[in-house]
């Protein structure tokens, strides 16, 4: 799954998985797939290990007009889905797992990744 494409839709904010090439379209738009950058280093998202557990948190504004809308794990295998909204948190819980990637959506940055491995 670690070519999964993701593609947003910027009127209505729907979000969109392929795991090939697809022909995706969003409220009479034709959307093309999002081009995941690797978040740098003030970007990355924080992993704690918690009661079995990864716990992701993130420094990021989460206001109505610039937030994080979704987080992603991939693995070879897998995709997760963790959708966020404004004016929470950005948090999530997720199995612990021992490699792969997170990539998440931000309505201003665009699609970032990071690959995590369990220490
Ligand atoms: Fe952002």
């Amino acid at each position: 799954m670690k070519k999964i494409r993701f593609y947003v839709c910027r009127e209505c904010g729907n979000i969109i998985t392929a795991t090939s090439e697809a022909a995706v379209t969003c409220c009479g738009k034709t959307l093309t797939p999002e081009v995941p950058q690797p978040a740098p280093e003030g970007e990355r998202l924080q992993l704690e290990e918690i009661d079995g557990e990864w716990y992701v948190t993130a420094d990021h504004p989460m206001t109505k007009e610039h937030y994080i809308s979704v987080a992603a794990y991939i693995s070879d295998s897998t995709v997760m889905l963790f959708k966020q909204y404004p004016e929470w948190n950005m948090q999530f819980r997720m199995p612990l797992c021992r490699a792969g990637r997170l990539v998440w959506y931000c309505t201003k940055c665009g699609l970032l990744y990071q690959d995590i491995r369990r220490k």
